[in-house]
């Protein structure tokens, strides 16, 4: 854990002394010393100076504690993290947590999911280092019917956080994936547990899986005309650790205005959402029907105008809504 403190330190810019860090982090200079050459070994390029310390020059690219904790200094959300290595799924870990009583707040991440869940019970490919595999874990005090809306606010904190690292913003399909120019960019599963006795919602996890350095080959055959990556936008790698930050601050300022905040989340999921305006199929496991898709209603419901006439309001996962031409 020192060698995370360590990083944190080294990454608020400029050469801190040996000293300072160990009076900050209350360790011996000896072991700032181990912390340091522990980063070198990983990879990070640390410079020395005699009488002024350590000043990080280069890092490799990783979601990590020591990378994030200082960019979330006083958020709620992030105000745990749990960075793994490789896990079966982010949102399974985050879930085993809430059940064992952590508090809200807690972000589990990993460079790698074995078992990366999407809707639906679909499978989320998740290559080690190239993406962002992320859930976060909250617990409002408000009752099950009152969050229904939940991921339409996390699908437009996404948008934000991405926006705010690299400048580009993303579109929502309703009714949570995020598209960019029609393909898909991330994907965002929320999960909830009820208190077995009286019913009350016990916790949300809201899990976002970010496709971000990936190339045309990480993608599987299957999903590879469908789906996109910031770096294939960009044209550039962009940090991980950057991003996740960003994505977890937008994620907070959201949660702290939920949901009182909601004509502006409603705003901007209208702003940005491609399903309205367009032919869309609606899809049961029992029917297709053809629809043209109309608005977002005040509880972030899509409304689908039939081929009749009719209007019908089409809630959050009771059917797939897919575009009739490509992806969206
Ligand atoms: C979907 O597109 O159907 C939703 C995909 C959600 C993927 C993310 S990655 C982090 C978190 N852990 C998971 O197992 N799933 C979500």
């Amino acid at each position: 854990m020192s060698r995370e403190k360590v990083l944190s330190l080294l990454r608020q810019g400029g050469y801190v002394s040996g000293e300072a860090m160990s009076q900050r982090l209350g360790i011996s200079r000896a072991g700032v010393w181990k912390a340091i050459e522990g980063l070198r070994q990983e990879g990070y390029v640390i410079a020395s100076a005699p009488n002024r310390g350590y000043r990080l020059e280069e890092a490799p690219d990783r979601l990590r504690e020591g990378e994030l904790s200082g960019s979330l200094a006083g958020a709620l959300v992030g105000s745990k993290l749990l960075c793994l290595d490789c896990i079966d799924s982010t949102n399974t870990e985050c879930k085993r947590q809430a059940m064992s009583g952590a508090p809200e707040g807690l972000v589990v991440t990993a460079e790698e999911q074995t078992g990366g869940r999407g809707r639906r019970g679909r499978g989320f490919q998740s290559p080690r280092g190239k993406g962002i595999y992320l859930s976060a874990l909250f617990r409002p005090a408000l009752e099950l019917s009152q969050v229904s809306d939940f991921t339409a606010w996390v699908a437009v904190a996404v948008c934000d956080g991405i926006e705010a690292c690299c400048h580009i913003r993303p579109q929502i399909k309703w009714t949570n994936d995020i598209v960019f120019q029609g393909k898909k960019l991330v994907g965002i599963l929320t999960e909830l547990g009820m208190e077995s006795e009286s019913g009350a919602l016990d916790y949300m996890v809201a899990g976002i899986g970010i496709n971000v350095n990936h190339g045309s080959k990480d993608f599987a055959p299957e999903i590879r005309d469908m789906a996109y990556s910031l770096a294939q936008i960009l044209g550039r790698p962009v940090r991980r650790a950057e991003l996740a930050a960003q994505v977890i601050l937008a994620l907070d300022r959201m949660y702290a205005g939920y949901p009182e905040n909601k004509a502006e989340y409603l705003e901007k999921y209208r702003a940005g959402c491609v399903t309205t305006g367009r032919q869309v199929q609606l899809i049961t496991p029992a029917s297709r029907r053809e629809a043209f898709a109309r608005e977002i209603d005040d509880q972030f419901n899509l409304v689908v105008e039939l081929p009749g006439g009719a209007r019908e309001t089409i809630c959050a996962g009771e059917v797939s809504v897919r575009g009739m031409y490509g992806y969206v």
